[in-house]
Formats: C-alpha cells, structure tokens, sequence
C-alpha cells in the first residue's frame, strides 16, 4: 500500500486507459483545427478578480468551488474553474482582435479544477477541450460550433447524446424577462437560499433540481416569450442552420447554464447513458464578457467539452476506440553481444519510425517472450550468438507464431514489410 493517494475528487490517467484519454482529447481537436482554429495555452491560475467578474459573483463556480487563495506575494489567484475568460483574458492581452481579422478562433486543451461533490462524472480535477470565436456576431458561427461539436462525438462513434438549444436573450430583453420572473418567483413557497437567489439571479432557480421547486414553475413566464426581435431573428438562423445540417436539437427554454456570461444561444450536449452527470459539453455566446473583463464590446461564442464524461460516454454505449498498440516490434536478444547489436536495431527501428520496445534488465528468453506478447507487438526479433555469427536475426510474428531468419543490415526493411 502507498502512504499517498489521489486527492479527493481527483484520479490518475494510467495506461492502458489513458490512451483514451489522449485519443479523445485528439478526435475533438480535429474538427477544430480544421476550421482555422488556432492552438492557446493559458496559466493554469488567474487573478481571482478575473473569474469573480467573467464567470459571475452569484455563480456557484465562483462563490463555493473555486480553489482560490493568496501567494507569498500577496496575489489572489485561483486555479481556474473553465477557461473562457482566461482566454478571453489572454486574447486581448495580446491584442489578437486587433488584427483585423475577427473572429478570432481559438482552440484549448486542459485541466480545470472545481471544489464539487465528488461523485461519478462529477470531479475536482477535470478535463476540457475548449474552443472560443471571439469578435463576430453571426449566427453560422453559432452553428458552426454546435457542427463542429457534434462532428467531433460522431468521429468518436457516439450516438446517444442529445443537443438541448435555447437563447437566453440579449441585454435588451433579458432584464425585462429577469424583472417578470422575479416578480412570479416571489409568490412562491420557497427556502431562504431559493429566496435569495431570486434576488441575485432568478434564471438559475429554473434550473432547480428538486421536484418541489419544480412543481411550483410550472406556467412561470418564459424567456422565449420574451425576446426581442433581434434575439429571435438571430435564433431562427441558427436553428435553421443546423437543421440545413442535419444536426438535430431540442429546444429546451429552461436551459440555464451555470456560468453567468451568457447571452443570446446556450446549449448543452447531454448524454443518456451518464445518469446524473449528464452534460458532456456546453457553451454558448457571451456577447457581453469582454466589456465585463475591462475590454472592448467582443461578441463572442464557444464551448466546452468535458473529456472524463465523454470517455464515461464511450463505455456507456460500449465503444472501444481503435488505438494502435503502443509498441509494434519487440526485441529479444540472447546474450551479451546480441543486447549490443539488437540494442543499435531498436535505435534504428525508431529513427524509422517503428514503435519498438527491448527485453531490458537481462531477461530469460521465457519471461522475455511473455512481455513482447504482453506489449501488443506485432513482431519480435530474437537473436542470440548463432544468429548473429550467420548474420541474422530472427523475426517472428506473434500472431501466427511463424518465425523467419532475416539478414541484419536489412532488419529495417524486413520489418517494415512485414508491418505492410
Ligand atoms: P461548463 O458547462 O461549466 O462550461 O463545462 C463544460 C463541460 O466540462 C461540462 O459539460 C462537463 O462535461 C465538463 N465538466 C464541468 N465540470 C466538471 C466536473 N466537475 N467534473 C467533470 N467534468 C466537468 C464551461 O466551462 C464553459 N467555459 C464553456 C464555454 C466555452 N462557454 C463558452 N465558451
């Protein structure tokens, strides 16, 4: 037993998991990168300040699960909770939106961290790949997002995720709808801390898990009676969009995201095989966040996807994804001098590009041959003195078990062949 473990509400990628991990974090990244979405790095902490202001002071994020604390400096930081505003942050630090080129589209990839309720699906520590348009309001980008994400769980092989749609309105419309809400919210039986959301952000009641709360929505005014016209227009385009690509959604008019920056289309791609932890991904547009963070007026649009919950995703529906063994030819030599000569074939093999592993620490043939089968190998190249006096090596297929002399000047394209 170890002294340590992984902190609460975290674990660790090991292989041969983690190999999913990574191939799950690639197949989101493809789409991206092939709609000139270019790559950001972000520290993995901010200035406190930055998300308290982005991601909203009422927010649960911000006001109970975020690990926030003070350096030796005297800096208030916090390990950040998502990445939008970090990269909203980062992009007008560098003026990215000055170069004439808006949208600026950017692609991420990496840890977050939130103090939740550890529970399956739901962790402290958590992994998103992210994109971020920022500077243009148009609708095809919208879609173009939703398409792109939508692409990215096909190439994984899902199929039982849903895309829940809705527009949370502009700051023309929402606060006449936030001022109805409020006045029915306030007729209502509900507990002090439900009381005082009302107050701070009546949207996030809608989204109210329990059924007693639930019960009492039921003919609450509803934000999609209450858009502007400008709202509804943009809406009806992307929806359009989408439907032009057959993508399908739902309209879900309660769908209320947990972060406060949002404006106009939110959405949420939900999987049936999660249970409680359902959303797999979200995002939407954040018209506002870069005038909230001290910038200038940068309509923007993004999304998350959570790389854990996909890959709880996969094993719901039984997908193996197809990733190739991590080695493909597995070097065995017998003796001194062949652990010199087969030691320089396995530089060669790689420098080749071949995956290529090597019987280290002096084993028997017995146990050698065990670790070459149990390391996905195709191939194993055995050598012992013989051999090497008549000049070869032996190359065997460990699948069928057939086992050949091969020249040893010629070990590389012997090996390659053989691979087809
Ligand atoms: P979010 O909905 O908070 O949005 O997170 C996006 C995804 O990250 C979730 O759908 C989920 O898959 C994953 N996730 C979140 N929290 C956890 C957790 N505790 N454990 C495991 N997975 C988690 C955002 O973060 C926004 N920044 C998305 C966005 C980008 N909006 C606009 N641009």
């Amino acid at each position: 037993m170890s002294t340590f473990q992984a902190p609460k509400g975290t674990y660790d990628l090991i292989p041969p998991n983690s190999a999913t991990y990574l191939a799950v974090r690639e197949a989101i990244s493809v789409p991206l990168r092939n709609s000139s979405h270019g790559y950001i790095e972000t520290p993995g902490f901010e200035n406190v300040e930055l998300f308290a202001r982005g991601v909203g002071e009422s927010t649960d994020i911000v006001t109970k699960e975020m690990y926030a604390f003070e350096t030796k400096g005297g800096d208030k930081l916090a390990l950040r909770p998502e990445g939008t505003a970090s990269v909203l942050r980062a992009a007008l630090e560098a003026n990215l939106h000055k170069g004439g080129n808006l949208p600026v589209k950017l692609w991420y990839s990496g840890s977050y961290y939130r103090y939740e309720r550890p529970q399956k699906g739901r962790y402290r520590h958590f992994s998103q790949v992210g994109a971020e348009a920022i500077g243009a309001e148009d609708p095809a980008l919208d879609a173009e997002l939703i398409i792109l994400a939508h692409q990215a769980y096909r190439s994984l092989g899902l199929r039982d995720f849903r895309i829940l749609l809705n527009s949370l309105g502009d700051k023309e419309c929402r606060p006449v709808y936030r001022a109805a809400l409020q006045d029915f919210l306030r007729g209502l039986q509900l507990d002090e801390d439900t009381r005082r959301r009302i107050e701070i952000n009546p949207l996030r009641v809608l989204d109210d898990k329990r059924e007693a709360v639930q019960e009492q929505l039921i003919g609450a005014p509803m934000l999609r009676d209450y858009l502007c016209e400008a709202c509804k227009t943009y809406h009806e385009q992307v929806r359009e969009l989408l439907t032009a690509a057959g993508v399908a959604f739902e309209d879900d008019p309660k769908l209320v995201r947990g972060l406060d920056y949002y404006t106009r289309t939110t959405f949420e791609f939900v999987h049936d095989g999660l249970g409680s932890q359902s959303a797999v991904g979200g995002g939407g547009r954040y018209d506002g966040l870069s005038e909230m963070i001290g910038g200038p007026a940068l309509p923007s649009v993004g999304w998350a996807l959570g790389v854990d919950r996909t890959v709880l995703a996969l094993e719901a529906e039984g997908i193996t994804l197809d990733i190739p063994a991590a080695t493909a030819v597995y070097a065995v030599p017998l003796g001194e001098e062949a652990r010199r000569v087969l030691f320089g074939k396995v530089t060669e093999l790689r420098r080749a590009g071949v995956a290529t592993d090597f019987a280290y620490g002096g084993k028997g043939l017995k146990n050698a041959m065990k670790s070459a089968n149990r390391s996905g190998a195709r191939l194993a190249l055995v050598a012992g003195e013989r051999d090497l006096a008549e000049g070869v090596v032996q190359l065997k297929d460990l699948v069928s078990g057939e086992q050949t002399a091969i020249a040893l000047d010629a070990v590389v394209d012997e090996v390659r062949r053989a691979l087809g």
